[in-house]
């Protein structure tokens, strides 16, 4: 059941809701343009509020999603946040997009959100003050993903794993960002 439940999380991520969603609005492909990143921080630049709240939900209820249902088969803690963390792989490096997908931050976020809401709540607090004092979503990304492990080290050791390897991933996936950081020229709202 947790290998099934693997790999349609896996499929379920794949699932690019900024790439879906600019195609359905004929709108630009937000791998061309803006920062090139498919998710909804750079939908907020390329297609406007509306496509972003949506691409941001979408991405969200994919990590959330098979979470609940591992939940609901009565999968451990652990095994939930590997389920949670293949849809995470799924959305970083999509089967029906050549692999090549986003940043992982709002699926992570979703995935939070089912195994353990205070660490989605304080993710999401870092990353709001964060974003409020700099204008810089992968700034703001690249602070609130650590933040969650010292509290999941001490409330949910059973998740620290699987979630120090999405951290590190996430960081991964921001390597361009933190090169523009260093330099100084990030895009900024
Ligand atoms: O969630 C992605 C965000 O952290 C950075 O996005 O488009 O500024 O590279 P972007």
């Amino acid at each position: 059941m947790f290998w099934l439940l693997a790999v349609l999380a896996y499929l379920l991520g794949s699932l690019s809701f900024a790439i879906l969603l600019s195609r359905l609005a004929g709108g630009p492909d937000p791998r061309a343009s803006g920062s090139g990143n498919p998710g909804a921080t750079n939908m907020l630049r390329v297609a406007g509020k509306k496509l972003a709240v949506m691409t941001l939900i979408g991405d969200l209820l994919k990590g959330l999603l098979p979470i609940l249902i591992a939940k609901l088969l009565g999968l451990s803690l652990h095994q939930q946040a590997w389920v949670g963390l293949a849809a995470v792989i799924g959305h970083l490096y999509p089967l029906y997009f050549r692999f090549r997908g986003g940043k992982g931050v709002a699926t992570a976020a979703g995935m939070l959100l089912g195994l353990y809401p205070p660490a989605a709540l304080l993710a999401l607090a870092a990353w709001a003050l964060v974003f409020l004092l700099t204008r810089t979503s992968s700034l703001a990304s690249l602070i609130a993903t650590p933040l969650t492990l010292p509290l999941l080290a001490w409330q949910q050791p059973a998740a620290l794993l699987p979630a120090c390897v999405l951290t590190g991933l996430i960081v991964w996936r921001h390597r361009s960002n933190l090169r523009d950081l260093f330099a100084g020229r990030e895009r900024r709202f």
